[in-house]
C-alpha cells in the first residue's frame, strides 16, 4: 500500500485533476464525495498513471484518421501531460498510426482481436497480427461488440488471454444496459462480468477495465458522479479477489465523456483515465480532455 498523502479523499488511486480554476483536485473529489449518493471511502494520491484512451470505432479509416492521429500526437509532444494517451484507430490504418506514434507520448490500441493465435477464421484479426503492427493494448468485450457480435463473458476472457499471450495489454469493457441500472442490478452485472470476462491471473501490468454503461454510450448521458464512483469501487473490490495488484490496476471510465464534464469524472478516485468515442474524433477535445490529469 503506497503511502498516503491526503487522507480519506476518495475510492481509489490517483485522481485526475478537476480542471476548475481556483479549485485544486482534492476539493472537488471531496465535494463530491461528500455527497449524500455514496459513501467515503478510504484511499491514496498514489495510484496508477491515468489513461485517456480514444475509441474511434468504426470512423476516420482514412486519411482523415492519419491527420487526427497527426493532430493528437502534435499536439501532445510540446507538453508534459500527466496521463497515457492511447489512440484505438480502425484495423486497416493502425501500423501506419502506430508509425506516427513512434516515439511519441501516445500508444496504439486494437478494437477487438480473435480468441485464437491464427487459423481460419475470415475476417478476423489475432492479437498477434495487432501488436506486429504496432498495437500495445486491445479493447475486448466491448458492448457493441457483446450486443451486435453475441461475444458472451466466456469470449471476451479468451480475447483477453489471446491479448496477454501476444503481450497486449487487455482493456476489458464491462457495463450495465438501461434495464439493469433501472432494475437495480448494476453492481450485480458488474460483479457478474468482472468475474467472467476477466482472465485470472491478470493484472496492473497487461490488464485495463472499461466501465462504460452501455446506456451512457453516444446518449450524451452519463450517471451521477456518485453512480461512477460507485461502480467503479465496486468493480476495484470485485477485482481484488481475482487478479494480482488490483489497487493498481486501471479502471477507465467511458460513456459521453466529453470535455465539459471530463474534469467531474476525472476527480474521483477511482476513476484511473477514460475511455472515449465521439471526443476522440476531435484532437483539441481529446487533448482538452487528457490536460484535465496534468
Ligand atoms: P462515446 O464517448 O461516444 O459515448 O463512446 C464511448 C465508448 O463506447 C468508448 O468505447
Amino acid at each position: 500500500m503506497p503511502a498516503s498523502t491526503g487522507g480519506i479523499i476518495g475510492g481509489g488511486p490517483r485522481p485526475c485533476n478537476s480542471g476548475l480554476p481556483g479549485n485544486e483536485p482534492l476539493t472537488k473529489a471531496e465535494a463530491v464525495l461528500n455527497s449524500p449518493h455514496f459513501p467515503l471511502l478510504e484511499t491514496t494520491l498514489s495510484g496508477p498513471r491515468p489513461l485517456i484512451a480514444g475509441n474511434w470505432k468504426m470512423n476516420a479509416g482514412d486519411a482523415a484518421g492519419i491527420a487526427l492521429a497527426r493532430a493528437v500526437i502534435e499536439g501532445a509532444g510540446s507538453e508534459t501531460l500527466g496521463c497515457d494517451l492511447l489512440l484505438c484507430p480502425p484495423a486497416v490504418i493502425l501500423a501506419e498510426v502506430a508509425r506516427l506514434a513512434g516515439g511519441s507520448a501516445a500508444a496504439v490500441g486494437g478494437q477487438d482481436c480473435h480468441a485464437e493465435d491464427a487459423g481460419a477464421h475470415t475476417g478476423d484479426l489475432s492479437a498477434i497480427m495487432l501488436r506486429e503492427a504496432g498495437a500495445s493494448f486491445v479493447i475486448v468485450g466491448h458492448s457493441e461488440r457483446r450486443a451486435g457480435h453475441g461475444e458472451t463473458d466466456a469470449m471476451v476472457r479468451a480475447k483477453a488471454e489471446a491479448a496477454h499471450r501476444a503481450g497486449l495489454t487487455a482493456i476489458v469493457c464491462i457495463g450495465e444496459t438501461e434495464g439493469e441500472r433501472a432494475a437495480g442490478k448494476t453492481l450485480d452485472v458488474l460483479a457478474h462480468q468482472v468475474g467472467g470476462s476477466v482472465p485470472a491471473g491478470a493484472g496492473a501490468a497487461d490488464t485495463v477495465i472499461a466501465y462504460e454503461p452501455v446506456w451512457a454510450i453516444g446518449s450524451g448521458r452519463t450517471p451521477s458522479p456518485g453512480e461512477v464512483a460507485e461502480a467503479h469501487a465496486h468493480i476495484r473490490a470485485r477485482l481484488a479477489g481475482r487478479v494480482d495488484s488490483a489497487a493498481e490496476v486501471r479502471i477507465l471510465y467511458g460513456g459521453s465523456v466529453k470535455p465539459d464534464n471530463a474534469g467531474a469524472i476525472l476527480a474521483l478516485g477511482d476513476v484511473n483515465g477514460a475511455l472515449i468515442g465521439g471526443a476522440s474524433l476531435d484532437a483539441a477535445a481529446f487533448l482538452a480532455i487528457a490536460r484535465l490529469c496534468r
